[in-house]
């Protein structure tokens, strides 16, 4: 098999991974309202496994749907993974009136004009997509102004086609945040007794969910020892979400667990101190100096001067690189950004 197949045989088996119904259940519980009179899209869903099916098909006079489509991806390039025939038929439309199976014409890619049309015609898309297109997949349900409920990698929230979503509220978190775990098709169109449990999943939604209009507690008083200016931008690191200051008007660097508890009355999304994203920050990367000094205190790696990431010094003097931060500024009670209010004052 060429390097290319086995790469793409790889990238298949990376996806194959299917959602628990009791994860949909308790996912889905926080946004029911929301369906009612839709139509509702699955786009990477074999009913013969998916559980996304297997959840609305039961709930659709529950959920009081319009219709339920799903529709799944038949690879036209078998690979050593692929050991039956493939079944079909491979659209399955659910309406008040029963379930009917039809035949795509071409291969069910969600990309596929077929598919595109469908997505067109449907209200919400709800599903668990290719780790590997997640990209692809959520620009079009952009493009397409879709409402939709998707789940995805946490390491997708620094993609840079996904970060400006979310600093621009048309995409947030959705309730679960963390451990998920997944079954795991034997490839006989079964789903096998394995599963494989992941350590960083979270949902990505437009639907609105109160999660999103609930402030974050905050009860630390800001002080310069336990909050340190970065070295090369003008925000100071904070690293627990929960430590957030209560009293500090400026930009502040936190964690990206930050966006799980985001409310966008409370605090706005500045940028990524981390990453392709950094330069639309700030145009100033790591002094040469605090390059050495990090080297010299036992930091490891390969940065260096102009290094596009943000740094501080800890209280005993050493060069820290925080893991990725977001940073954030406090909205205050007129609806001013912090700053930007502080500034009017002056
Ligand atoms: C992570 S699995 C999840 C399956 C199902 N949605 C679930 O949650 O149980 C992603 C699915 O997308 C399918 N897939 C891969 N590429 C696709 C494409 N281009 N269009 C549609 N589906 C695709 C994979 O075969 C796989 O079944």
């Amino acid at each position: 098999m060429s390097n290319l197949n086995l790469r793409k045989a790889q990238r298949v088996k990376d996806d194959e991974f299917y959602t628990m119904y009791r994860d949909i259940e308790k996912e889905l519980a926080h946004y029911l309202p929301h369906f009612k009179g839709k139509s509702v899209y699955l786009n990477c869903d074999n009913p013969i496994l998916s559980q996304f099916w297997a959840y609305f098909s039961t709930n659709f006079q529950k959920l009081e749907l319009k219709e339920l489509i799903a529709t799944h991806y038949i690879n036209q390039n078998p690979t050593l993974f692929d050991t039956k025939p493939i079944p079909k038929p491979n659209l399955y439309r659910q309406t008040p009136k029963g379930i009917k199976k039809e035949f795509l014409m071409d291969d069910g890619d969600f990309r596929s004009k077929e598919c595109k049309d469908i997505l067109e015609k449907s209200d919400i898309v709800v599903t668990n997509p290719p780790f590997s297109l997640f990209r692809e997949y959520i620009a079009q349900l952009i493009k397409y102004d879709k409402k939709f409920l998707i789940i995805g990698n946490q390491n997708a929230i620094s993609y840079k086609e996904i970060f400006p979503l979310l600093k621009e509220n048309k995409v947030w978190l959705g309730h679960t945040y963390g451990r998920m775990m997944f079954h795991i098709s034997n490839h006989n169109y079964r789903l096998s007794t394995k599963t494989q449990t992941f350590g960083n999943i979270c949902w990505f939604t437009n639907l609105e969910t109160n999660k999103r209009n609930e402030s974050l507690p905050l009860f630390k008083l800001y002080n310069e020892n336990d909050y340190p200016k970065y070295d090369n931008y003008d925000a100071i690191n904070v690293d627990w979400v929960d430590e957030i200051p209560i009293d500090y008007d400026g930009y502040m660097g936190v964690p990206i667990t930050f966006m799980q508890k985001h409310n966008p009355n409370q605090f706005e999304i500045i940028g990524q101190g981390q990453g392709n994203l950094y330069r639309e920050l700030t145009s100033k990367g790591l002094s040469q100096k605090f390059v050495d000094d990090y080297y010299k205190t036992g930091g490891t790696g390969s940065i260096k001067e102009d290094h596009p990431v943000l740094g501080y010094y800890d209280k005993k003097g050493k060069a820290v690189i925080p893991y990725m931060r977001i940073i954030i500024s406090k909205i205050n009670q007129n609806g001013e950004i912090g700053r930007h209010a502080r500034l009017k004052i002056l």
